[in-house]
């Protein structure tokens, strides 16, 4: 038996397996284990299942000897420094599929919304300001037959597309069509690549000031893709029509950030897969990785 650190409560059955098979603490509070709890309590895990919100750095792993295996609840792995735990031949395993058709769902819940102006509405609404029909009021943009942009055409991507088939949209892909055409072009661009020291502010001001006037961002990836600085410029100054954010940099967005209050900005709060459904698979994928590296063998979904 190994001892395995889990640091949040997730939900699932999986999880009975894994106690199974091993000694497992649990991080029972609502918010991340704070950095310096989370170097004691790995002193002598030899696996960790571990959130998007906790960095596995080398100061994490020096305090972690015997770490073997480590399972993160989430696809993207940008919290982990890989090239640290390849040296120490600790192995990383991820998430993937399980969540990629809860991620496209809320991407065009997110698109949707936006476009049709949805919490605006909703707050008038709620604020007793729904007086009458209004032919000139709450207009939005159609989104059927408009142009999707979809930079990074991986597995979310395309299932973002699949949906987009359904309101007969043209997609335009980073696959095939250069950026600076997709945001040229695009009634809509959403994002769906993985955040790298190449994609980091993807979309800054000369991106941005590519896009059309009416144009609506979306970003259900990862908030740093955004130069969000010029995003909340480029709103200001109505150089785009909108965005619709599931992800920002940092996260959660504090109140007093630029962003705050721009106009024509929805901000959710990085739910892309929070589904029952979707999290419990995911529990499943991160427990099979566990189990895998810790009995020795490969892990079934590692990164990469
Ligand atoms: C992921 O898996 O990377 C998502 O952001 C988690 O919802």
């Amino acid at each position: 038996m190994a001892l395995v650190y889990v640091t949040r409560e997730i939900v699932g059955d999986a999880m009975d397996r894994l106690r199974a098979a091993h000694d497992v603490a649990v991080w029972v509070k609502p918010e991340p284990t704070p950095p310096a709890e989370l170097r004691a309590a790995v002193a002598d895990a030899e696996g960790l299942l571990c959130m998007l919100t906790d960095r596995v750095d080398e100061e994490l792993l020096d305090a972690a000897p015997r770490l073997r295996a480590v399972a993160n609840y989430a696809v993207g792995h940008d919290n982990i420094d890989l090239a640290a735990t390849a040296a120490r031949g600790i192995a990383v395993g991820v998430t993937p599929d399980v969540l990629t058709d809860a991620t496209a769902d809320l991407t065009f819940a997110l698109l949707l919304a936006a476009a049709r102006r949805l919490p605006e509405v909703i707050a008038a609404v709620a604020a007793g300001q729904w007086s009458t029909w209004e032919p000139n009021r709450w207009l939005g943009s159609d989104v059927h037959g408009a142009t999707l942009g979809i930079v990074g055409f991986g597995r979310i991507g395309r299932a973002v597309a699949r949906r987009a088939e359904g309101f007969e949209m043209r997609v335009l892909a980073t696959r095939e069509t250069p950026l600076e055409e997709i945001l040229a072009r695009s009634d809509f661009v959403t994002l769906h690549c993985p955040l790298t020291p190449e994609t980091r502010h993807l979309i800054d001001a000369r991106a941005l000031a590519l896009m059309k006037p009416t144009a609506i961002l979306v970003n259900t990836a990862r908030g740093p893709i955004v130069d969000q600085l010029a995003l909340g410029a480029a709103l200001r100054a109505g150089a785009i029509g909108g965005a619709a954010l599931d992800v920002t940099d940092p996260e959660p967005m504090p109140a007093d950030d630029p962003l705050v209050g721009a106009p024509n900005l929805i901000v959710v709060a990085h739910i892309g897969s929070a589904t029952q459904a979707a999290r419990a698979r995911m529990t499943e994928l991160a427990v099979d990785n566990l189990l895998a590296a810790l009995d020795g063998q490969p892990m079934p979904n590692p990164v990469g």
